[in-house]
Parts: C-alpha cells; sequence; structure tokens
C-alpha cells in the first residue's frame, strides 16, 4: 500500500477531537466519513465543523472557498456499514474507555477493507492494551492528536506488533495533512508532550498543595522565567480542572504515591464547585480576562516593563 492508496478517512467518534482531526483531514483533500453512534451527536457535529471553519478562516488558514469545499468532503452517518465500507485509514475518537475503543474496532475490522490502516486518538492508553481485540493488530498504531486549532503536533506511537509499514504510512498521511508527526520509538503513557507537560503539573501542583507558594506566584515564576504567555495553572485552566484532576487522580491510586493523591485533593474544590477553567468562566483565575494575561502580571509594574 502507498500513500497514495489512502482517499477516504474514516473517523469514528464526532465529538471535540473527532470534528476537529476530520476537518483537517478535508482541508488536506481527503474524503472523510464521520460517524457516531447518534444523529444528535453528528448534528452537533455540523454545528461545530462551522465554528472550526471560521476558526480556519480567521487564523488565515483557510478561504471562505476552501472552507466551504473542505466541508463538501465530510458525509455523515450512523450506519457503521456505510462508514467503514470504503474506508482506506481510520481514526478512533470515542471515549477514554479500552472496552469500548476494544469493541469499536472490533465491530470495523468486520467492515473495513483489509488493507485499512487503524489509529487511536487515546490520551492515557496505549496501543497493545488493545491491539489483539482490533483483529488487525499489525495495521493498527496510536496516532494522537492535540488541539488541532493551535498546534500541528502529533504523536505517532507503534506497539510492538505494528508494521513498520503502517508506521512509515501513519507518518506520511500525518505530514499529508499537514501535521509535524513526533515518532515514538516505544509505548510511553502520555507520548511525548503529554508525559513532560504532567510532570510540570505535578511539581506545580505539589507546590501550592504544600503551601510553598500561590498559584498566581508558581505562575509568575515559570512565565517570568521561560518568558511564556501562561504558567502550569493556566495551562490547567485552558484544558479544564476537572480533565487534569482525572488523570492525577487515576495516576494518584495506580502508583499509591501520597503527594500525588495531595495533588488530587487539591484541585478537587475546584472540580466539585465547577470551577474548571476556560469553559466555565472560573478555575485558578477568572475568565475570558485572567489575571496572568495583564501585562503587569509578572513584574507587577504597570505596562510590564
Ligand atoms: N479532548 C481533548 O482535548 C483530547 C485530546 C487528545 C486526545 N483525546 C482523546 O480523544 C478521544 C475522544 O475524546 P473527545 O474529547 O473527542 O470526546 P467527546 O466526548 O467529545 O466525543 C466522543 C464521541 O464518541 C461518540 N461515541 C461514543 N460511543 C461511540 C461508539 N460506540 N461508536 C462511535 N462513536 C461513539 C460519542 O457520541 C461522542 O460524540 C478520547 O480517547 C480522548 O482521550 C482528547
Amino acid at each position: 500500500m502507498n500513500i497514495e492508496d489512502i482517499k477516504t478517512v474514516l473517523i469514528v467518534g464526532s465529538g471535540t477531537m473527532g470534528q476537529q482531526i476530520g476537518f483537517q483531514c478535508a482541508v488536506s483533500g481527503f474524503d472523510v466519513i464521520m460517524y457516531d453512534i447518534a444523529e444528535e451527536m453528528l448534528a452537533t457535529a455540523a454545528g461545530r465543523l462551522e465554528k472550526l471553519a471560521k476558526n480556519y478562516k480567521a487564523g488565515g488558514r483557510l478561504t471562505g472557498e476552501t472552507a466551504a469545499a473542505a466541508r463538501g468532503r465530510i458525509t455523515m452517518t450512523t450506519d457503521p456499514r456505510k462508514a467503514g465500507a470504503n474506508a482506506d485509514f481510520v481514526s478512533e475518537s470515542v471515549p477514554e474507555d479500552p472496552k469500548l475503543k476494544a469493541k469499536v474496532f472490533a465491530q470495523f475490522n468486520e467492515i473495513c477493507p483489509a488493507h485499512a490502516i487503524f489509529t487511536t486518538n487515546t490520551s492515557s492508553l496505549i496501543p497493545s492494551m488493545i491491539a489483539a481485540q482490533t483483529g488487525r493488530p499489525e495495521r493498527f498504531a496510536a496516532f494522537h492528536f492535540h488541539d488541532v486549532r493551535v498546534t500541528r503536533i502529533v504523536d505517532i506511537m507503534p506497539h510492538p506488533g505494528t508494521s513498520p509499514e503502517v508506521t512509515a504510512l501513519i507518518e506520511a498521511f500525518a505530514l499529508k495533512i499537514g501535521q509535524i508527526p513526533i515518532m515514538l520509538k516505544k509505548e510511553n503513557f502520555g507520548y511525548v508532550f503529554n508525559a513532560m507537560i504532567m510532570e510540570l503539573f505535578k511539581s506545580a501542583q505539589a507546590l501550592a498543595a504544600n503551601g510553598v507558594a500561590s498559584v498566581e506566584d508558581i505562575d509568575r515564576a515559570w512565565m517570568g522565567v521561560m518568558h511564556t504567555p501562561t504558567g502550569p495553572f493556566g495551562i490547567m485552566d485552558s484544558i479544564g480542572i476537572d480533565t487534569v484532576w482525572k488523570v492525577t487522580d487515576y495516576w494518584a491510586k495506580i502508583v499509591k504515591d501520597p503527594q500525588q493523591t495531595k495533588n488530587a485533593a487539591f484541585m478537587k474544590p475546584y472540580v466539585d464547585q465547577g470551577f474548571l477553567g476556560e469553559k466555565t468562566g472560573r478555575g485558578f483565575y477568572a475568565h475570558p480576562h485572567p489575571a496572568y494575561a495583564a501585562p503587569d502580571f509578572v513584574t507587577g509594574v504597570p505596562g510590564g516593563k
């Protein structure tokens, strides 16, 4: 199989990530079929695709005409047979549950052509956990996106049974859809960027949870030295404190680390009160104009000099 043989992309799960990945594939000239279990999910996705098109146009990434053409290449269906019959490349973005992902791949293994490549966009699992259940382990790997609106970095993570030819095809596909592939040489929970950022979050949470410094001062230290527009708590606000808490709590239980347990407990009241970050207008900071975005946040000097 050559990269030119990949023409039709099946997106399984039309939520936040399925919409973004599907749109990026369509923008890059692929025919995209978006599959979900319920019509109302697809209706919501259709609305969000319009927003994505606007976002791309506003960022100068697309003109009105090319956005309309991209949208025209996306078909939506709740019929798995229709969805999978002609797929050459599958990108799965159903909820983060290994049993569900395994079931979905087993279902599409029966439907999709034998040559089709299967990829998962999982955030926290590794592909070997479900490779056997896909029915085509040698044609399966993780292909993980971040927020497609703001970054082009993607992770490509094969499992020991993935065929090298398939890994190379996924890399070629990533380049064809305008992404920057980070090639993992072995499986790693959290891939590359997420593995690093989780360590930063862990340190920042421990500093706050142990009363060493305030949330603002921790961010100020990071921003002031690294010259970044956001610190770790600002980033957690943009991801969603509920999501960060879930991951922290999950790993605290698995590794039985008292500090991580303390970190999760530090975040829990924010989650319980619905202070989830940007999406709810309040998290560690008040949004949409968080204190860290003020020009004098780091220096304390009006104007920021
Ligand atoms: N949200 C993020 O920032 C992000 C980033 C990278 C990776 N991920 C990963 O991507 C995956 C999806 O996350 P999301 O945020 O898009 O979730 P989401 O909840 O927004 O969307 C999931 C979609 O899957 C659909 N679905 C459920 N069961 C299905 C089935 N059996 N067949 C087909 N569709 C089904 C749901 O109806 C929903 O539309 C997860 O594995 C997540 O860890 C998320």
